[in-house]
């Protein structure tokens, strides 16, 4: 059904408390990537928050795939979203659950090549959210005010730092370069486990990039040679200012070629020719070789 005619129940727990969880499929020349990763990303989530998955992962397949078929766009940007559905308003969960599913696809907007070129500035901001940040909850409001502060100074993401930690973005997660090793803070209830994230790494290691999964400092985000962040929506981005101080020389760093064109060609590997999403291949870059 058109997206406008789409109605929820004032009284569905994901309005109300925002209790329910989401994710963010990518599709390329219609194929979505990495749906097993995705599917079991939601059942994490599901289990996380007590909620039965109302559908097998082949009825999830199936319904992504009649979902693309009927949106525009080779490229699109699955969105999907299950709540603990309709109930009394009481903080408990209620004795029958009939859980709200909601579906869309939109056409992917992928990142300008101008931007990818030259990177983009971002701020940082203490981690001020709970401490499932592993589950992929509706309830995004600290998420929000943190992007909206990153708009606010003019920028596109904040960092978000715990405890002088570095843990994640506030839509995306965190590469560091130091001295030409590729870091990421490891996976835990501090940060959302990224499908991204995993290609990332699992393309460092293919690719014989140094790579290292650890805790990294504030400090070492500071003197960072070179900042990546990475999300289904964005793909892989350098941030080349942080809080108004150049990364590195400033501009998108050589790993960050390196990794960013590997996963975009290994995104729309098997989808297209030329094997680059379509802002990569506006760069004019080519694949490196090893
Ligand atoms: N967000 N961390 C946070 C807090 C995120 O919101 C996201 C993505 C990521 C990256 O995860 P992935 O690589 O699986 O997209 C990390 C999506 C895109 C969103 O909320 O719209």
């Amino acid at each position: 059904m058109p997206l406008e005619e789409a109605r929820v129940p004032v009284m569905d727990r994901g309005f109300i408390f925002g209790d329910g969880i989401y994710e963010v499929i990518p599709a390329y020349s219609r194929k979505p990537f990495r749906l097993k990763e995705h599917l079991k990303r939601l059942q994490a989530s599901l289990d996380s928050i007590r909620l039965k998955n109302p559908h097998s992962d082949s009825q999830w397949t199936e319904l992504c795939a009649q979902l693309v078929a009927q949106n525009q766009g080779e490229d699109q940007y699955i969105y999907l979203h299950v709540t603990r559905g309709p109930a009394k308003r009481e903080h408990a969960f209620p004795k029958q659950i009939h859980p709200t599913v909601f579906m869309m696809s939109t056409p992917l907007q992928t990142t300008p090549p101008e931007l990818l070129k030259t990177g983009v500035a971002a701020i940082t901001a203490q981690d001020n959210r709970w401490l499932r940040c592993d589950i992929k909850a509706i309830s995004l409001l600290p998420n929000v005010l943190l992007r909206q502060m990153a708009v606010d100074c003019g920028t596109v993401e904040t960092v978000l730092l715990r405890d002088g930690i570095l843990t994640e973005g506030a839509a995306s997660n965190i590469f560091v370069v130091k001295y030409g090793v590729v870091l990421a803070p490891p996976k835990n209830h501090l940060i959302l486990p990224g499908i991204t994230y995993d290609v990332v790494l699992e393309l460092a290691a293919a690719h014989s990039i140094p790579h290292q999964v650890r805790a990294v400092s504030e400090s070492e985000v500071r003197a960072a040679q070179e900042l990546w962040m990475t999300s289904s929506a964005k793909e892989v981005l350098a941030i080349t200012t942080l809080d108004n101080q150049p990364v590195g020389d400033g501009k998108p760093g050589k790993l960050f070629w390196r990794a960013g064109l590997w996963a975009s060609s290994f995104h729309c590997l098997n989808t297209r020719a030329p094997s680059l999403s379509r802002s990569w291949a506006g760069t004019g870059r080519d694949l490196p070789r090893q």
